[in-house]
Parts: structure tokens; sequence; C-alpha cells
């Protein structure tokens, strides 16, 4: 199967074999299969933050679990649950047109529910791991299934349990200990607690600054309209422009670095986090670097956001994933020569 389609950046690749998961009984069943049964398996969800750099040997799960209701409402909390096979942006908006806001802030991310705690999605000052309540997963040895919390989650910027690779031989009950469970377990449903009453969450210097143009409060609706706008402007829509979202992690440096690195550049755009250290903009350090609009074959810098790399072809013509590391590493190269600091990918490389 191809899985141009099922890639946002829509690089060419395929795969030898994709199976289409509508719920958790399909993965019981693929498990038990003679052919297809219990090996490595290769789980996509939206596949917005992907790069195929080649052929996918591994079964490919697309997972298309669906459902969404309301679980139980508190004093304090809507407690919302989404199969992982839902579009993420779709379930915001849902959530929003049934009275539960606490979302919109993550408006307009593309990639499915279930992607969603894997990289800890977040922005414009909201992480999913703010508004998370538990998972559900099926551990793929075993065909056990399980529930994970926050915290058994080990959720981080850009980062969650789901990336990293297990220790050897250890079992899913571990994971409060914090072993990985990349490749091991398949997320199939997610639980939000979206808390009561309600607060707008206006960190990010651009909402503010239209909250306090306005002549009135910002109502949830109101801030899921101005994050679409902001991303519209931003972000190329990768449904006209292949892409993968932010193809670089901001860097976070110590005080010292970052003093160090404003003396040579007064200009550079950073922020303190609460634990002491100081993030750094990558996309102002690319940028910085003059890679905007800059080309490897078909993949480019975006010119209007330097974070972003976007795939220039389409159908046959399109963007493979050797020139998109080609262009990644450049980049890498170029940033740590002149700033001394590595920036690491944001998706997941396969
Ligand atoms: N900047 C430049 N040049 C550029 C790009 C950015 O100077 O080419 C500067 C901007 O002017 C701004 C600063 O860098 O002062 C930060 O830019 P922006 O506010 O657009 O956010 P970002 O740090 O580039 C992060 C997330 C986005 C998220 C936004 C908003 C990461 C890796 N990216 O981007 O997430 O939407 O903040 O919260 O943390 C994603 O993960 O795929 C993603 C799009």
């Amino acid at each position: 199967a191809s899985l141009q389609p099922y890639n946002t950046f829509g690089i060419v690749a395929r795969a030898q074999t994709l199976v289409r998961v509508r719920s958790s009984d399909d993965v019981h069943a693929l498990r038990a299969h003679p052919q297809l049964g219990p090996q490595p398996w290769f789980v996509l969800g939206g596949g917005s933050n992907v790069v195929l750099t080649g052929d996918v040997k591994p079964v490919v799960l697309k997972m298309e679990i669906k459902g969404r209701r309301l679980v139980q409402e508190t004093e304090h909390a809507w407690i919302v649950e989404a199969g992982a096979g839902e579009p993420w942006h779709d379930t915001v908006a849902w959530t929003l047109a049934q009275g539960w806001p606490g979302l919109e802030n993550l408006a307009l991310i593309p990639g499915t529910v279930g992607a969603a705690p894997v990289q800890n999605i977040g922005a414009y000052g909201v992480e999913l791991q703010d508004r998370f309540d538990s998972l559900d997963a099926i551990d793929l040895a075993t065909g056990q299934s399980f529930t994970l919390n926050a915290a058994q989650c080990a959720f981080g910027y850009r980062d969650s349990v789901f990336k990293h690779a297990p220790a050897p031989g250890s079992a899913v009950g571990d994971v409060p200990r914090g072993m990985g469970l990349a490749g091991r377990a398949v997320i199939t449903q997610v639980r939000f607690r979206l808390p009561k009453p309600w607060k707008p969450e206006l960190g990010y210097a651009e909402l503010e600054r239209r909250a306090a143009e306005a002549d009135v409060p910002p109502s949830p609706q109101q801030i899921f309209d101005w994050v679409c706008a902001i991303r519209r402007a931003k972000l190329p829509d990768p449904a006209v422009l292949g892409n993968a979202g932010s193809f670089f992690k901001n860097p976070t440096v110590t005080p010292e670095q970052c003093a160090d690195i404003i003396a040579r550049d007064p200009k550079i755009v950073h922020y303190p986090m609460p634990d002491g250290s100081i993030k750094l903009a990558a996309g102002w350090l690319i940028d910085a670097c003059g890679w905007k609009g800059k080309t490897v074959g078909k993949a480019a810098v975006y010119e209007k956001q330097a974070l972003v790399l976007v795939n220039q072809g389409r159908g046959e013509t399109s963007v493979t994933g050797g020139e998109v590391m080609t262009l990644a590493k450049a980049i890498q190269t170029s940033v740590y020569e002149r700033f001394g600091i590595r920036l690491e990918p944001e998706p997941v490389v396969v």
C-alpha cells in the first residue's frame, strides 16, 4: 500500500502490509493472525509527525478507532473520552460545541487523538498534559489492556513514555518506573480532563495582545478562532503544502550559555523556564542562519516560519525522506557552527 496519503509530508513510501484498526478487538484479532501475528508493528495515526525515509517493512497499523463521549462531569471538570483514530481538530471543535471548553488553544493541530499523548502536543500556552486525564492502551507483546495516568505517561516537552525504547525484558507493569513504550503499545482511547470553571489561557503574546485589544473578555470559541487565524498565518496547511509541523524542538540552554549568545546576537528570542533554564526559539536560530526558502531537491524551509520544512513537490514528484533529512542535517550543522547548539528533530524519523 502507498503511504503517501497517510503522511502529511506527502513523502512517497510504501508499506508491505497496511491494516486498518477500528477497535481494540481488531488489535487482538491481529495478534492471533497466522501471518500478521505478533511481530514488530508500526503504529500510524494521522501521519502528521513522521518522516518516512524508505519503505516500511513492519506491518503498518493505521489507527482508526472512533467514538467520542462525556465520561463524567463533576464540580471540578468534564472528563471526555475519544477514540485514538478521531481527528484531533474535529475533536477540539466538538468539545467546544458541546459546551466543554479547555482544548481551544490546541485547535488546528494536524493528526489524531491517539498521537496527541505520544509527543505531548502543545501550542499557544497549553500542552496536552495540562488537559490529560488518562489513556487506554494495549500491550502488543502480551495483548493485555492497560490504563496510564499522566504521571505514568512521563510527559515532557514534546515527549512521553511512548517516544522511548522499552528496557529489555521489561513488562508494561513497570511503566510507573519510567520505562519506554515505543513500538510496544498501541493507544486506543484518550480521556481529557477539562477543568471547571473555564479560564482563558492567554500566555502566548499574540493571544494576550488580541485579548487586550478586544472590548469583551474572550470566550473559548473566540480563542479557538484566534488560534486558527494565527496558525493559518504562520504555518502551512498540510493539505496544500506537505509538512510535519515544527521540524526541530526548541532547545534549552543555561542562563550562562544564553548570556554568551546574547552578547553576540542581542536579538535572539529566548524565554525563561520555570526550572531556571532558558528556552530558545529554534525558528529564530534557523532564520538567523539564513535558511528561509532554501531547498534540497523538493525539500524546502518554509518562507514564513523557518522551523517548518515543506514538500515542494506533489504526487510522484514529491520530496523524499532522504532530501528532508539532508536539508535537516545541513540546518543542524549551520546552527551548531554559528551558535554551538544542537537542534533535535521533533518528528519521528522512520
Ligand atoms: N521566529 C523567527 N523566525 C522564524 C520563525 C520564528 O524569528 O522563521 C521567531 C518568532 O518571531 C517568535 C519565535 O521565533 O518570536 C517563536 O516562534 P513561534 O511563536 O511561531 O513559535 P515556535 O517556537 O516556532 C512553537 C511550537 C509550535 C507551536 C508554537 C505556538 C515547537 C517545536 N513548536 O513554535 O508547535 O504551534 O510554538 O505555541 O515547540 C509543532 O510542534 O509542530 C508546532 C507547530
